[in-house]
């Protein structure tokens, strides 16, 4: 038998416990072992529920308990949670977690400092909710050179974007109910405005390249300037929009971008609606696979924390090697990036819009006294000064 502890009886702190209890039978069975929550931190009492009376408000009980092999980190956030985890690791814990602000901030130290106490630290959970990403890019894709990651890494934005465009709802009132739902980020700043995609696209880059990806480097744009006339524009065009997390390497250089993306029925990232997240990841050999599931929300999310229970318990005295140096990878600038754009312009504009950047067909008749068009693959300093010599209302990129 296993003894874990569970730090933050939230959304996904309790799916875990959750998980574990539901489906005891299997994970023993996977396992080899039967794993027992002895204790779950929390601020909060829980009168009624079945952890009732192994909640703790005082981590040195857990700290200090020796029994206690692996401890579950699903509190968010940095602080307290990096002190939580290192503490847990010098203590000769494994540590799971879904945490990505944690992984994208202390990653580097943290899978350091397990890897010397001979302990696991997991975090399969922290992109892509509950679908199997980081072990397969890490431990499966290792014949390739991968040439890029491409994916919805946010369930939030995707469910607000697919509900805006597909039931014409207010984006506040979608935005309630995700955080309902439990998708949502305790602040739903960083799901909007685009920083838990960036966190997640510096995980899946330091993993697919093997080196430190610092997520301050990466150019990010969110979802909250997105307007009911650009969804009526990418309607009426047959295309929807959608927030890309992007990483690609090019002789020997690494560009990443988060930002919403007008995509087409070609896209495999087209049909991928509501909390669901997709991943494409390009290699050399392979070609693209996809990898698809429910990015957010408690069961699907703690399934993916188990599984790392489960591995961290079954390879007790097994190391397992994560790829991620130290010396970190250099983000190129967005300016040499490369992208088409769909902008808007009022209508008056026509004549210098194809002066300025060669447009000869316009999306016209979806907003009074203005027009749409797309522009050719340009990078992003040349469509930064064009754009300022047209005067555009508004643009997004393009990857029709
Ligand atoms: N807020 C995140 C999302 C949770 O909406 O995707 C899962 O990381």
């Amino acid at each position: 038998m296993s003894k874990i502890a569970v730090l933050g009886y939230g959304t996904v702190g309790s799916g875990v416990v959750q998980v574990l209890t539901t489906n005891a039978n299997i994970i023993k069975d996977k396992a080899g072992e039967a794993i027992e929550v002895k204790r779950v931190l929390d601020l909060r009492d829980f009168p009624g529920d079945p952890v009732e009376n192994i909640v703790t408000h005082d981590f040195t009980d857990i700290e200090n308990d020796d029994e206690i092999s692996v401890v579950v980190e699903t509190m968010g956030g940095t602080k307290p949670a990096y002190d939580f985890v290192k503490r847990s690791i010098l203590k000769g814990k494994s540590v799971c977690t879904s945490n990505k602000a944690l992984v994208a901030d202390h990653g580097t130290e943290l899978i350091r400092l397990a890897k010397e106490k001979g302990v696991h630290f997991f975090f399969e959970a922290s992109v892509g909710g509950g679908i199997p990403i980081l072990r397969p890019l890490s431990r499966c894709l290792v014949a390739d050179e991968l040439l890029s990651i491409n994916g919805i890494l946010n369930g939030t934005t995707n469910f607000i974007l697919t509900k805006m465009s597909d039931e014409g709802s207010a984006y506040e009132d979608v935005l309630k109910e995700a955080q309902a739902l439990g998708y949502a980020e305790a602040d739903p700043t960083a799901d909007v405005e685009g920083y838990d995609t960036c966190r997640k696209i510096a995980i899946l880059t330091a993993l697919a390249y093997g080196a430190q990806v610092d997520y301050e480097d990466i150019s990010t744009e969110g979802i909250s300037k997105i307007t009911d006339k650009d969804i009526s524009y990418v309607k009426k065009m047959g295309k929807v929009i959608r927030l890309l997390g992007s990483g690609r390497r090019e002789n020997g250089k690494l560009y990443a971008l988060v930002s919403p993306y007008i995509i087409g029925a070609d896209n495999p990232l087209y049909s991928v609606n509501g909390v669901f997240n997709a991943i494409s990841v390009t290699g050399n050999m392979l070609g693209e696979v996809m990898f698809y599931g429910q990015g957010a929300g408690k069961e699907a999310t703690a399934s993916a924390v188990v599984t790392d229970i489960v591995e961290a318990v079954k390879n007790k005295n097994i190391p397992i090697e994560i790829r991620w140096d130290e010396k970190k990878q250099i983000v190129e600038p967005l300016d040499d990036m490369k992208n088409a754009f769909f902008v808007r312009i009022e209508a008056s504009k026509k004549d210098k819009a194809s002066d300025i950047f060669g447009a000869s067909e316009f999306i016209e008749g979806v907003v009074d006294g203005e027009v749409g068009f797309i522009t050719d693959v340009m990078t992003e300093k040349d469509f930064a000064a064009k754009a300022d010599d047209l005067g555009i209302i508004s643009r997004i990129r393009y990857n029709g």
